[in-house]
């Protein structure tokens, strides 16, 4: 019966054939040898033989099956560009495995870094990175940055903070504990290890805004006592700690003020205007719209946003920067409190200092979205989800961001 088993595991496999004949042979060998030694040859001598004959034949195709396995492993990941010891760096994103986190992880991965994820899948999967799991260049570590951490980095990506009302609203001691406790403790490990800091902060930090369009210079219209401002505050604070930290300690820091992104990975049901959208579409539900203003938002994809945080990480200007898509803008309606009436971002400043604008048209990112979720509900009705290994491939030696 083994045998069977073993045969039939090492069927497809070239290389283990050959193991497995000599392993079949040995048994034959050695029972054969017993059934004609049956006479003199006790009983346990036979049994100890064609153990062993076995325990051989098992190490030599689990062998052959890791080394094969191994070789598909390394197989499945997407390609990763070498860089010398100089370029590459050891690189830190918190909250890494969320929506914008695991495409910065496939972007940094892709360029060649070695990466810490850290995670403390409050609103993150472990699916998002699942791709990267085993690679040499990369780490996951589940852990709440509210406590401190201790790894030597020479980049921390902070985007560890629940992001969209329903989840930060959850919560809203966490989300505090999260923006403020969480914060300091990456700007203590950037002081520690000499490591420079880029936080992902948000468009909300504008609050409610009475300035349009809303540049890095305007200090925001913010409920500090709302529902909302265990969020809005605590990005606000976090914002005050990274140059409190520059200013009396000298740590690099870097701030992206983040206005609304959607892609892949994004949470299907964080009640915000394109997944609700997107979903009820998808469902064949009625479209739902709120109230009775008119507001306005500024969407941007994803890798857009990513390329933009590396750029700006990369850059030298510590003072904060939005990162928006300005040209498109979605209308919509709603009546959530505090929810702000309209959004217009300036993004000149990024433009002019980092040469950077999001060049993913809406339509096409749409596109991407509403595949990605059809692909979700699929998995949900089935209730399978099968592992895509080679979903992030590259395509024509350029990397896509899907
Ligand atoms: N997505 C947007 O439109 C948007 C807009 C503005 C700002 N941002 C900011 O970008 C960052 C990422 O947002 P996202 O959309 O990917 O959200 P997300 O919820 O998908 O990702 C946040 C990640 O942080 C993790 N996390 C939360 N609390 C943590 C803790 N205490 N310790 C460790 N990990 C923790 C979550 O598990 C999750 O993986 C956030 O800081 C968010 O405030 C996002």
């Amino acid at each position: 019966m083994m045998d069977i088993v073993l045969i039939s595991c090492g069927k497809n496999l070239l290389m283990s054939q050959y193991f497995l004949s000599l392993s079949v042979c040995l048994i034959i060998f050695l029972r054969n040898r017993s059934i004609q030694e049956n006479g003199d040859v006790k009983i346990e001598q036979k049994i100890d033989e064609v153990s062993f004959g076995k325990i051989f034949a098992i190490c030599c195709t689990l062998m052959v099956l890791k080394s094969h396995s191994l070789k598909t492993f390394s197989q499945k990941y997407p390609p990763v560009k070498f860089l010398s010891e100089k370029d590459r760096k050891r690189i830190l994103i918190t909250g890494g495995a969320g929506f914008v986190g695991s495409h910065l992880t496939d972007k940094l991965m892709m360029d060649g870094h070695e990466l810490t994820v850290v995670d403390n899948f409050f609103t993150g999967r472990k699916r998002n990175v699942e791709h990267w799991i085993g690679h040499e260049n990369f780490e996951l570590i589940n852990h709440d940055v509210v406590e401190p951490l201790y790894i030597e980095v020479d980049q921390i990506y902070h985007l560890a903070s629940p992001a969209s009302p329903p989840n930060y609203m959850y919560n809203p001691i966490k989300t505090l504990k999260t923006n403020t406790i969480g914060t300091l403790n990456m700007l203590g490990l950037a002081k520690r290890v000499g490591a420079r800091l880029l936080l992902a902060s948000t468009s909300e930090v504008y609050g409610d805004p009475e300035v349009h369009p809303q540049n890095e210079d305007y200090w925001g219209h913010v409920n500090p006592i709302g529902p909302r401002a265990c969020y809005d505050e605590g990005k606000r604070v976090a914002e005050t700690m990274c140059y409190a930290y520059m200013k009396q300690e000298g740590v690099e820091v870097r701030v992206a003020r983040i206005f609304n992104t959607f892609g892949s990975r994004m949470h299907m049901n964080d009640g915000r205007v394109v997944s609700n959208f997107i979903l009820q579409a998808l469902q064949g539900e009625p479209l739902t719209v709120y109230g009775t203003g008119s507001q306005t938002r500024a969407f941007q994809y994803v890798s857009d946003l990513v390329n933009g945080l590396v750029l700006l990480m990369n850059s030298n200007i510590s003072s904060p920067v939005n990162l928006v898509m300005s040209r498109s803008q979605i209308q919509f309606l709603s009546e959530a409190q505090d929810d702000p009436q309209r959004r217009r971002p300036d993004i000149r400043k990024a433009k002019m200092m980092l040469g950077w604008e999001p060049v993913v048209p809406l339509e096409e990112g749409l596109n991407k979205t509403i595949q990605y979720f059809s692909r979700e509900l699929e998995h949900q009705a089935n209730n399978q989800y099968i592992p895509k290994p080679k979903a992030a491939r590259m395509k024509k030696g350029r990397p896509r961001h899907n």
